[in-house]
């Protein structure tokens, strides 16, 4: 049994790898019936900012994955000997598997393709497909494509920054995903707002608008705008985060065979190398989340639905009762009403004693949604943070919440349209329960499900 399997603290129905660092999803890509997930991966949780490899997992379901031979490893002489790091995949004019990802050292694009259905990929003599970065831009900040078909070619953005100005994403156009030009930015960021460097952004069409997801300031954003096709420039007109805060990351998109819009995200630690190290893993991918367009161009976020094929027991359904919900594996699902002044609050990974206890609380009088991790863990070498997003309710909207809890992973899904993604680490093995707590004028609980949840790798 290796060290990650014996850790309490590794998530059971979340993909990862069997052991060692994951960070970013690469390339996801729906072929040939199948969800294909790669991910930023280094053989060695001890160097996980080393050398980075694809590692490679496929699905028939979305939940169940089976891990496959590693995708991409660094070519020994080439643009890609010190890491292969983020990237794309698409099926090229032929219907060929092809990946688009960043080289290092310096930072330049290649390509690989796969001709026997996504086992192996070969680094055509082409490569790096670009070499270096447009003039005005530093080739450390030149990384993360992502890639699209239009009528007149394939487009490419590219995730760069420049200092005193910002974060870009840099155009390219090319014919045969091998020649490419540069055009302009797609879009460009300011840096008081949105930092210097946009890692891994992501661009497609959701509904009638785009949407351009980056990564910046540690932290997921997305915005919701339109795409001029003629002068290919976008320009945003809404915002936000995804996650609240610095759990999630690096998040990337693709449509399946149903035409959903599928985001994974990396899930990062937040307690020390050390722990880590013992542990023998570190990261994880967030469950799979599926996108929409909502009225009013606000972002509609919600685990994907067959993720109720891994519920196991029912733990309880009635809301007068939440004595039998207790566990570290579990999906809650309430609906409150909360009164215009009222707070909604429960509490999990809870100790009998009260010591240790994650937090979820919303407040309807300043719409804050908040994941309250200050007191998720007595221990040492873990960091405790409060994650926050606004979350506004019609008059006569309950708040819906689902919660997952997996061993360290937590997500919470608040009425379709918003999300929380925290790390908790708790020290006690009691800190098991579940628990509803009335603060500052009741929010009655009107329906209440909970249910054990199950390994995915059994
Ligand atoms: C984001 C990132 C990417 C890069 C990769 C390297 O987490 O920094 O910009 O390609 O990780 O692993």
């Amino acid at each position: 049994m290796s060290n990650a399997s014996r850790d309490p603290q590794r998530p059971v129905y979340h993909f990862m790898p069997p052991e060692q660092w994951l960070n970013d999803p690469n390339g996801p890509i729906f072929y040939e019936g199948r969800h294909h997930l790669c991910y930023q991966y280094a053989p060695d949780v001890a160097d996980g900012w080393g050398v980075k490899y694809w590692g490679h997992a496929v699905s028939d379901d979305l939940v169940h994955w089976e891990h496959l031979p590693m995708a991409l490893s660094p070519s020994e002489g080439a643009g890609d000997q010190d890491g292969c790091w983020t990237g794309s995949a698409v099926l090229d004019d032929d219907g060929v598997p092809t990946f688009l990802y960043t080289g290092v050292k310096p930072q330049v694009q290649c390509l690989a393709r796969s001709r026997d259905g996504m086992l192996t990929w070969d680094k055509p003599d082409c490569n790096p497909v670009i070499a270096a970065p447009p003039p005005g831009i530093d080739q450390a900040n030149f990384r993360d494509p992502c890639l699209w078909r239009e009528d007149d070619g394939w487009y490419m953005i590219i995730g760069s920054g420049v200092e005193g100005e910002g974060g870009k994403a840099l155009l390219y156009r090319s014919q045969d995903l091998e020649a490419w030009e540069y055009l302009h930015p797609l879009c460009e960021g300011v840096e008081a707002e949105t930092g210097t460097m946009w890692e891994c952004p992501d661009f497609f069409p959701l509904g009638d608008r785009h949407v351009l997801l980056i990564s910046a300031l540690g932290e997921q954003l997305y915005m919701i705008g339109d795409y001029d096709c003629e002068a290919h420039r976008f320009t945003p007109t809404s915002s936000g985060r995804i996650g609240g805060g610095i759990c999630y990351y690096a998040a990337k998109s693709y449509l399946d065979g149903d035409g959903r819009r599928v985001l994974w995200g990396w899930l990062r630690e937040r307690r020390d190398r050390g722990h880590q190290i013992a542990a023998g893993w570190s990261g994880l991918m967030s469950l799979p989340q599926i996108l929409t367009l909502l009225p009013g161009d606000a972002l509609g976020i919600e685990p994907a639905p067959e993720i109720v094929d891994i519920r196991g027991e029912l733990l309880c359904s009635d809301p007068d009762s939440c004595a039998d919900i207790v566990g570290e594996a579990l999906e809650i699902d309430v609906e409150a009403e909360v009164p215009e002044e009222g707070i909604f609050a429960m509490r999990v990974r809870c100790t009998p004693d009260g010591e240790e206890a994650t937090a979820i609380r919303y407040d309807r009088a300043t719409g804050a949604l908040e994941l309250d991790m200050t007191r998720s863990s007595a221990g040492d070498g873990v960091e405790c943070a409060l994650h926050s997003r606004p979350l506004e309710l019609a008059a006569d909207e309950s708040l819906r919440l689902r919660v997952f809890l997996d061993h360290s992973a937590v997500e919470v899904y608040a009425n379709g349209r918003e999300c929380l993604v925290g790390r908790v680490y708790p020290s006690r093995s009691d800190a098991r329960g579940v628990g509803f707590v009335a603060e500052g004028g009741s929010a009655p609980v009107t329906k209440l499900e909970a249910w054990a949840m199950r390994s995915i790798w059994d």
